[in-house]
């Protein structure tokens, strides 16, 4: 038994493998919680998809959590922060929800001169340079979109030809930054593939971060003592045994993964 931070489970979510990126940093700072992890492996990718089926997605993804008694969610995609926080945090007030882009950008404003790979969607909300601005007016913000590389995370293609074509590709528009930060949950899987072209330490993967600012807020919140022993849940929206399979190289599922 050991101590645990939040009296009730928190959900996270994602529209597939990527959120394990954040619920593996999680582990590291707060083990011993009840996560509830949704994969919404139906609608995946988010990153081509319109404002609304997002918010949608969101909507829906947030019932089911309100019926498994969760009060904190975690949106553990970028896509999904950057489209549909600012609608679901006004239709579930009784929720306390994390965005991803809006809780890591002020630990990035101290760069001057990034890039962010992500999704289309999230490139094309201007998400990452916008709230980055906040705190850093005169920081210079390279958004790139990277169509496929969900994909490639989601069917294990790694080291395929046209994955490293795809990469070759995109890496071209990176300009001379400082850092180059992986925008879409899914992009840590690619790290070892990435330093094929760039070294990996000019990466930032903002799920650390994100990690840390969950657990001081929740540590914040002083919910008093409970000791207890670690919880998981896993549950997809489609094909189970694929998504365990593909979760396997960077986080290992020993519980039973749930179709709903
Ligand atoms: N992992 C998600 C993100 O962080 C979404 C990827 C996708 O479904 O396109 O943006």
């Amino acid at each position: 038994m050991a101590k645990r931070i939040c009296k009730t489970p928190i959900g996270i979510f994602d529209s597939g493998v990527g959120g394990l990126s954040v619920l593996n940093e999680l582990d590291k700072l707060m083990p011993v919680e009840h996560y509830i992890y949704y994969a919404d492996t139906k609608n995946i990718p988010y990153g081509d998809k319109s404002q609304e089926d997002i918010i949608k997605f969101g909507r829906e993804i947030l019932n089911f959590f309100l019926f498994k008694g969760v009060q904190h969610v975690i949106i553990a995609c970028n896509t999904s922060s950057a489209l549909s926080y600012n609608v679901l945090k006004q239709e579930f007030p009784s929720i306390k929800i994390y965005p991803l882009i809006q809780s890591v950008a002020k630990n990035l404003a101290k760069y001057n001169n990034l890039a962010v790979l992500a999704t289309e969607a999230t490139v094309n909300s201007g998400k990452y340079a916008s709230e980055i601005k906040k705190y850093n007016r005169n920081a210079e913000v390279n958004e790139i979109p990277c169509p496929g590389f969900t994909e490639i995370v989601e069917n294990g293609l790694y080291n395929s030809p046209t994955t490293l074509e795809l990469i070759d590709d995109r890496f071209e528009l990176l300009g001379d930054v400082d850092k180059i930060v992986l925008g879409c949950t899914h992009y840590p899987y690619l790290l070892n593939t990435f330093d094929k072209f760039i070294d990996k330490e000019n990466f930032i993967d903002p799920a650390k971060i994100f990690a840390k600012v969950i657990f001081e807020d929740i540590q914040n919140e002083n919910q008093g003592v409970i000791f207890d022993l670690p919880k998981r849940e896993f549950y997809v929206s489609d094909n189970p045994d694929k998504f365990k399979e593909n979760a396997k190289i960077f986080y290992e599922i020993k519980e039973e993964v749930q179709l709903v």
